[in-house]
């Protein structure tokens, strides 16, 4: 008698942790999709239980029985895989901690918790020989991080470029194409369901700022956690640079730029990671990246140029994610194998921002008398920063000045915006943006 027909209907048992706008998706494809799960697995699933905060909330298509509010007790009751879509750092960070302590292959979403904290996860998962997997943490439904795992896993990869937030870029574009400032922009955004009510984690760059971290771990094998990430948000984009970034051909996007400079004198080479607004020519491919969507460049030595594209958020692109990590767990779990762990060996150092090669667009409100622009000049050549172009709009009391410097050092050029603001022929600095992508 063969023991394989037993064993093949056992099923493996899942919690999820979290039933919100991912969680309820995830639910709904483990529940809908059952049969082929259980085809591409070998195993059928089980649904044990359904974590939440709030036991008497509406939950249409939720099997009111599977609901917990004891999250602590469903992750130490025998799951053999655990899927994280609360969010945030705490109970998530101890909820996954006591699961792979348990036993247990964890699948999440949580960018945040991983990039504050995710050597510790990595750490419990390989002690306990078993899987962390988080491809919906970066970018929804996109597949950024097994690539970035598994295959350019080979390669070495030099930059990672992209648009990681769905809201930011939501609101950017629309502002570009209706002319509308910031503020009525995120109310817009907000009452169409893009924005949180609360959309400070998007706005401000927290969001971006994780992401970035992850796959600048990812790709150049040291740890960056968020802290370690240059952060500015969109809040202070203004219609003005818009329109200035229109008049020059450009397109204003929020970009998570991950590099890797060097080598320096000592051979040392460095990981440069930021996120803020800048401008972007409108021939470049992430300036026709619209609405809510995402893109990731990935530049690598020998694949070259790389370009993933597709929905970055949203209930069911993320929950996809979130079940491609369940099947690959899943199968895992048969093999008696354990996916790809934490590859930090190269413990590279971080520059600081100042030391960023970027370009500057300026567009300043000046005094229109002989000799001013000589003056503004001076100011760019005192802190060593080249000016690309020139232009004049307006007359007298309207003149604006539209400046575009070649590339140098983000501390030159921010200590050349203080200066100009002191000059007695400089009315305002009315905008002042990084230009990427050329
Ligand atoms: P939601 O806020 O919609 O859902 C969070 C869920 O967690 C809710 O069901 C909530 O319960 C539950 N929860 C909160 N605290 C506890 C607790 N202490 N114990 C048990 N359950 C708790 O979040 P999302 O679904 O939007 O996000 C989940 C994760 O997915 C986050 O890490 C997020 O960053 C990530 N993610 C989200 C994307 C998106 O588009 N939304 C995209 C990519 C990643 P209750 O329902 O009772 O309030
Ligand atoms: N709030 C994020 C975004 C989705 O707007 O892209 C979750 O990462």
């Amino acid at each position: 008698m063969s023991t394989a027909e037993p064993l093949a209907t056992t099923p493996l048992k899942v919690a999820v942790l979290g039933c919100g706008t991912v969680g309820t998706e995830v639910v709904r494809l483990l529940t809908d999709s059952a049969d082929d799960l259980r085809a591409r697995i070998g195993r059928p699933l089980e649904l044990i239980g359904i974590a939440v905060r709030r036991a008497g909330r509406e939950r249409p298509g939720i099997d009111p029985a599977l609901l917990t509010t004891d999250a602590e007790k469903l992750v130490s009751s025998g799951a053999d895989l655990v899927i994280e879509v609360i969010g945030g750092i705490e109970p998530a960070r101890n909820l996954i901690l006591t699961a792979l302590k348990n036993g247990a292959s964890v699948v999440t979403a949580n960018k945040a918790l991983l990039a504050q904290d995710g050597s510790t996860l990595f750490a419990a998962a390989e002690e306990a020989g078993v899987d962390l997997y988080f491809e919906a943490a970066v970018a929804g439904a996109i597949p950024i991080i097994r690539p970035l795992r598994e295959s350019l896993v080979g390669d070495e990869i030099t930059a990672v470029i992209g648009i990681v937030n769905g809201t930011t870029n939501f609101i950017l574009d629309k502002m570009d194409t209706s002319g509308a400032g910031f503020a009525e922009t995120l109310t817009e955004a907000q009452d169409l369901g893009y924005a949180e009510p609360d959309p400070t984690a998007d706005i401000e760059g927290f969001d971006a700022a994780a992401k970035a971290a992850i796959l600048s771990s990812l790709a150049f094998h040291t740890r960056v956690t968020s802290a370690d990430v240059y952060r500015e948000g969109i809040t202070d984009v203004t219609s003005t640079d818009i329109a200035s970034a229109k008049a020059m051909g450009c397109v204003v996007k929020a970009v998570a730029i991950c590099q890797l400079t060097g080598p320096d004198a000592n051979g040392e080479r460095a990981v440069s990671v930021r996120t803020h607004p800048a401008m972007i020519p409108r021939h470049h491919p992430l300036a026709s990246v619209g609405g809510a969507y995402n893109a990731v460049f990935v530049e690598s030595k020998s694949a070259g140029r790389l370009m993933f594209y597709g929905p970055g958020a949203g209930g069911p692109p993320t929950a996809s994610a979130v079940l491609g990590d369940v099947v690959t767990v899943a199968r895992n779990r048969l093999r008696g194998a354990a996916g790809p762990g934490e590859s930090s060996y190269a413990a590279r150092p971080i520059s600081s921002i100042d030391t960023v090669i970027t370009r500057y667009h300026l567009s300043l409100e000046v005094t229109d008398v002989a000799g001013v622009l000589a003056t503004i000049a001076n100011c760019f050549a005192d802190h060593g920063v080249s000016i690309q172009t020139v232009r004049q709009q307006g007359r007298g009391a309207d003149a604006q000045l539209v400046i575009v410097t070649h590339p140098a050092p983000d501390a030159a050029l921010s200590a050349t915006v203080e200066s100009l603001r002191e000059l007695d022929v400089v009315v305002e600095v009315t905008s002042v943006m990084r230009v990427e992508g050329e």
